[in-house]
């Protein structure tokens, strides 16, 4: 079954190093990958409780932002965005402040650490004291199945579970689901080139993925290896050796890493020569990465459009379920019923005039339109929005219309609304259909695509 997976990143302005590119990163696109649904984001609030320089805060966004898509967060499976882009987490942060308590909140490690550094509690800003329950907003506003997290920050995820259980106690309904925390025990310490610690950097024992050439050189010429082994022809170590440790992660001639571990058990090749070898792979491994990192540095629009794209999904998915918080708690009250729209054969309003003005509509071009052989009811259309980006669209209207009513035409979309499962696939928003005489009639128009109204 596919999983909601949930994780978010703060931007600290920190360059990206192999500690955690296969500590955190990797694993997060692998999952991807394998086809669950990840929910990705920047913690751009979050950073706000260490940085409130706005030239520097804007850097540390930009590199996290360029570095995450190098690695893949763009792909299929992700929602790719900026947390401080979709309002409904702070929001829900205010609303989630009234069920967990000052106690707690005391025992919180962020807090506790600054406290055995010597800070005053008085000088702690409310930001970092209540980082926690930004945290929980963050995770349950879209009722993940799982948070992967690195190990300091399991205590956080368990609070949001603590606050998410009291939530659904106080209004005696399930609205929240209780999220798990995903720390993966065998990648979760890659050792630092000190052979010692995990690799930090703040311990600076790391070895860098986008850094000049000279400097990683330099890292993995330092990286510690068999502290028993004097000179070339003594027979080395190959088990916990942070330099064979490294070629298992990333030099993928497998060939290679076994007659280097071979020869040097035997005593038969030299620490210079396997750190060449690494080296090399290295260059290898994250050329691709390194040239995808180039390409979004160039492309600033298409960076723009992922997250835009990434943003809109977010909220379609994290403002359904502020709203169901906002009505258990009663915080929806209507002193009139409106409907704008009546259906007479159910004798029931097909939409409230509330619910319209929310709707978002805008006009997209399709790109391409097919008929999906595992539905005779629909036509897939992989629709250009502009700004939010490319998305896939399900419509049962095959009936009365043919794949090439479709592609070419610019259309009006509704783009705010939940995700939709139909049939084997989701569909990223609905198409405006009218009824006709005829049945359906498609609402044409010749406007700016990507352009769009979000009214009331
Ligand atoms: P640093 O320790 O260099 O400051 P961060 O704390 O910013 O790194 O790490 C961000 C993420 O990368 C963490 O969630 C953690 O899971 C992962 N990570 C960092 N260092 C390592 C490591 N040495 N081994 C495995 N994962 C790591
Ligand atoms: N606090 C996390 C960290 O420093 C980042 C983060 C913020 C996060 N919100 C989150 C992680 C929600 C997982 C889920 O690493």
């Amino acid at each position: 079954m596919t999983k909601t997976i949930l994780t978010g990143v703060t931007p600290s302005g920190d360059a990206l190093h192999i500690g955690n590119y296969f500590g955190a990163l990797k694993p997060l696109v692998d999952l991807g990958k394998s086809g669950q649904k990840v929910f990705c984001f920047v913690a751009d609030l979050h950073a706000l409780t260490t940085v409130q320089d706005k030239k520097v805060l804007e850097n540390n966004i930009r590199k996290v932002i360029i570095n995450y898509l190098a690695c893949g967060v763009e792909s299929e499976n992700f929602v790719f965005f900026r947390q401080s882009q979709v309002t409904a987490h702070s929001e829900l942060a205010v609303i989630l402040g009234n069920f967990i308590s000052f106690g707690q909140m005391k025992r919180m490690h962020a807090y506790k650490d600054k406290l055995q550094k010597g800070v005053e509690p008085e000088s702690i800003n409310m930001g970092l004291f209540n980082y926690p329950i930004l945290m929980a907003a963050d995770i349950l506003l879209y009722n993940p199945d799982l948070v992967p997290v690195g190990a300091d920050q399991k205590q956080h995820v368990e609070v949001a579970r603590d606050i998410a259980e009291n939530f659904n106690k106080k209004v005696q309904k399930p609205i929240f689901n209780l999220p798990q925390p995903m720390i993966d025990e065998k990648v979760g310490k890659i050792v630092g080139i000190d052979g010692e610690r995990k690799m930090s950097k703040s311990l600076g024992n790391i070895i860098g993925i986008f850094d000049d050439y000279a400097i990683i050189e330099k890292q993995i010429m330092k990286a510690f290896t068999d502290p028993k082994r004097q000179k070339a022809s003594d027979k080395g170590t190959v088990e916990n050796n942070p330099v064979f440790i490294y070629h298992d992660l990333w030099n993928e001639d497998k060939r290679e890493v076994e007659e280097l571990k071979n020869k040097y058990r035997l005593g038969e090749v030299g620490d210079v020569e396997v750190k060449k070898r690494l080296l090399a792979a290295h260059q290898r491994y994250f050329a691709k990465i390194r040239e995808r990192k180039t390409y979004f540095e160039n492309n600033p629009i298409e960076v723009e459009k992922i997250l835009n794209r990434g943003a809109s999904l977010a909220r379609m998915t994290a403002e359904m379920n502020l709203a169901k918080v906002k009505k258990a708690l009663g915080l929806e009250v209507a002193f009139v019923k409106q409907s704008l729209f009546f259906d007479e054969n159910y004798q029931r309003p097909m939409i409230s005039f509330d619910d319209f003005m929310k709707l978002e509509l805008r006009v997209g071009k399709v790109i391409k339109a097919t008929l999906p052989d595992w539905s005779n009811k629909l036509i897939e259309q992989k629709v250009d929005f502009g700004v939010l980006g490319v998305r896939t669209i399900y419509s049962a209207l095959r009936a009365w219309y043919q794949v090439e009513d479709f592609e070419g035409k610019k259309l009006v979309y509704v783009t705010n609304i939940p995700p939709r499962k139909m049939g084997e696939k989701v569909s990223e928003g609905m198409i405006v259909a009218v009824q006709g005489k005829n049945g359906p009639e498609r609402w044409a128009v010749s406007d700016e695509v990507g352009e769009g109204t979000i009214v009331g």
